[in-house]
């Protein structure tokens, strides 16, 4: 028989609502990005993004439920964002679903952000993916894990310091370049040369896995300001290589997460690569992943581009899973921002 489930996600700036029956078939999604109101501030302030998540959430899940055709009713589950993420927004969302599963006398499913990112990935695959190597790379992850099933994942390596959604954000409050940076630092990169500045790439001590992209961030600072890293920004008049220097900073974070992904599929001797989060739009990273991947022999798979941002899809597609495996949860359902 065919499960409905109702999925609300919250957990940084977007407030969605969708509904999708049996993991796969999506019937309804709705997005509200705060996009406009933290691009002021050059990123998320957690409690602005709270507040909007408050005022927005119902109006979000009644228009789900609305272009579903479905009615709370024909609904056979709510899955919710719990962790991680901004704790204040998360409690909006979780407080929300278990008014509404108390209320309809419904089962409620607690989900895992980065695991719904994952099964994001697999949703559009013709067949199951697994097992597989799966890098989430977003505004608040960078991380690679080993994924088994879509309820299984062993983490194999993240980042020590910032995110790659988060260097491209703070790199682009650098060049001026308006929020959220990745994709305004990839289109200002599109203009430039991508060998033009030998940014450093991070080497784990000892050949050891992981990530790091903060001595990066520092490299671009310094190039900036002409070594000054207090001199005034955006950049001092007469020196702008600006496109250069989004091209070589978009260059050198891809080079890290690709060989880095690489290096751990051959590791675990998988076939198969799944990229997902809100970097995987990135269209260097997709090119770049797909390439060499391939030429390693290597299935690489991205979700679509409004899959690779946060929405309800993913959390209501893995809490079908999650509902089947028997996974529900009790009243005491919390919040966690790790
Ligand atoms: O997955 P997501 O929507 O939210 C989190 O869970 O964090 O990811 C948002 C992040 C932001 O940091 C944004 O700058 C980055 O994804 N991003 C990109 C691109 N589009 C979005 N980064 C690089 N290139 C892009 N085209
Ligand atoms: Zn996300």
């Amino acid at each position: 028989m065919s499960e409905r489930i109702l999925g609300i996600e919250t957990s940084c700036d977007e407030t969605a609502a969708a509904v999708v029956s049996d993991g796969r078939e999506v019937l309804s999604s709705v997005i509200h990005s705060q996009i406009d109101e933290h691009a002021v501030y050059g990123g998320v302030v957690p409690e602005l993004a709270g507040r909007s998540h408050l005022r927005e959430l119902t109006g979000i899940t009644d228009r789900a439920l609305v272009e579903a055709g479905v009615g709370l009713e024909e609904i056979d589950a709510v899955a919710v964002t719990t962790r991680p993420g901004l704790i204040g927004s998360l409690l909006v969302g979780v407080s929300t679903a278990k008014g509404l599963a108390y209320g309809a006398d419904l089962p409620l499913i607690g989900v895992h952000h980065i695991e719904a990112h994952v099964y994001a990935a697999t949703m559009e695959c013709s067949s199951p993916p697994y097992p597989c190597i799966a890098l989430v790379v977003s505004g608040g992850h960078t991380a690679l894990y080993r994924a088994e099933s879509p309820l299984e994942h062993t983490l194999l390596a993240a980042t020590l310091d910032d995110a790659a959604g988060e260097a491209f954000d703070k790199v682009a409050w650098l060049l001026g370049l308006p929020y959220p940076g990745g994709p305004s630092v990839s289109a200002l990169a599109r203009e430039g040369r991508a060998d033009a500045i030998a940014f450093p790439r991070y080497r784990a001590p000892g050949g050891g896995g992981g990530f790091s992209f903060s001595g990066l961030k520092t490299s671009v600072l310094y190039h900036l300001r002409g070594g000054d890293a207090l001199a005034p920004t955006p950049p001092p008049e007469g020196i702008d290589d600006r496109a250069d220097v989004a091209a070589s900073f978009e260059q050198a974070v891809v080079e890290a997460l690709v060989s880095e992904t690489l290096r751990a599929a051959r590791r675990e001797g998988l076939e198969t690569i799944l990229v997902a989060g809100g970097v995987a739009c990135n269209h260097r990273l997709r090119e770049e992943m797909k390439r060499q991947g391939e030429q390693d022999g290597r299935l690489v798979v991205f979700p679509s581009p409004s899959y690779c941002t946060d929405n309800a899809v993913m959390i209501a597609g893995l809490g079908s899973e999650l509902l089947r495996a028997g996974r529900t949860c009790g009243w005491d359902l919390d919040a966690s921002p790790r």
